[in-house]
């Protein structure tokens, strides 16, 4: 079977706001593809999945991620451990890493036609800020740096789902992503399941803004990669225009559908 190397169509690319200075937008041929969804979604596991089916047709691809930056990651796993910074600062150490990331990594990637798959992006530092009462129009403004993504897709999965698979994987749940720090509630279970209520409702609030492609999480990984590679293969087509707020997705979850 032969298979045809689909070169990446250009679209105009544009950062959020301000962008970052001296950089060519018209340049930036490859295509930006970005995971979100909370603790345990699954979006390791469908990256992965994307890179071997993009590698294996002939496309160079790129990982990003929260926290993964050279030149802060290692600083930021301490600040946390420690839980000394304030919430502000902690933002921007945050911030800094995914500005490290921007000028290293997405940015000479997206130069050389690469296809960089982010797994979580802008959206979630913002959604857990949001949640810590800071102020959107500041964080608006402090990721302006950011380019708009080709496409975004939301893993959507249920509260319930989500502790079982955390526990499933970690024997335990995540002191930040259970939201600990902000003193919801003394029992972490308890917590976690708060949390990731407040940070749905602020992802709901962002697709307003920033539009997302939601996928029902709850489905099988095969299912789940089977939609991803034909929404991305729109996207390699040049069909896709990118995230937009006017779709009709829905970031409710529908429980009585998982009951059934
Ligand atoms: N569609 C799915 N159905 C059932 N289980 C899944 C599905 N996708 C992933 N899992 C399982 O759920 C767990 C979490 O998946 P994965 O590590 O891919 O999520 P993640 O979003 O990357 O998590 P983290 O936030 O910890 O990085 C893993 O044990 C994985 O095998
Ligand atoms: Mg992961």
């Amino acid at each position: 079977m032969s298979h045809r190397v689909l070169v990446p169509k250009r679209r105009p690319r544009r950062f959020y706001g301000h962008g970052i200075p001296g950089v060519e937008l018209q340049k930036l041929s490859g295509k930006l593809i970005v995971v979100e969804g909370a603790d345990g979604s699954g979006r390791s596991t469908q990256i992965a999945r994307l890179v071997d089916w993009l590698e294996a047709s002939g496309h160079a691809t790129v990982q990003v991620g929260l926290k993964r930056s050279t030149l802060v990651s290692e600083e930021l796993e301490k600040a946390q451990e420690g839980n000394i910074l304030s919430h502000r600062t902690l933002s921007l150490f945050y911030a800094t890493d995914f500005a490290d990331q921007l000028e290293n990594i997405i940015l000479p990637a997206l130069r050389a036609g690469f296809m960089v798959l982010a797994d979580r992006y802008i959206y979630t530092l913002m959604a857990r800020d949001l949640v810590r009462g800071m102020d959107e129009n500041w964080l608006k403004n402090l990721y302006g740096i950011a380019p708009v993504p080709d496409a975004v897709f939301y893993l959507n999965v249920s509260p319930q789902e989500l502790v079982q698979r955390n526990l499933a994987k970690n024997a335990a749940l995540d002191y930040w992503e259970s939201g600990m720090d902000i003193g919801l509630a003394g029992d972490m279970f308890d917590s976690f399941l708060i949390y990731q209520g407040k940070m749905l409702e602020q992802f709901k609030h962002l697709q307003t803004i920033y539009g997302f492609t939601m996928l029902d999480g709850n489905k099988s990984v095969d299912e789940i990669n089977a939609e991803l590679r034909s929404q991305i293969e729109q996207v390699l087509l040049g069909n896709n225009g990118g995230p937009s707020p006017r779709r009709n997705d829905s970031m409710e979850y529908d429980n009585k559908a998982a009951d059934q």
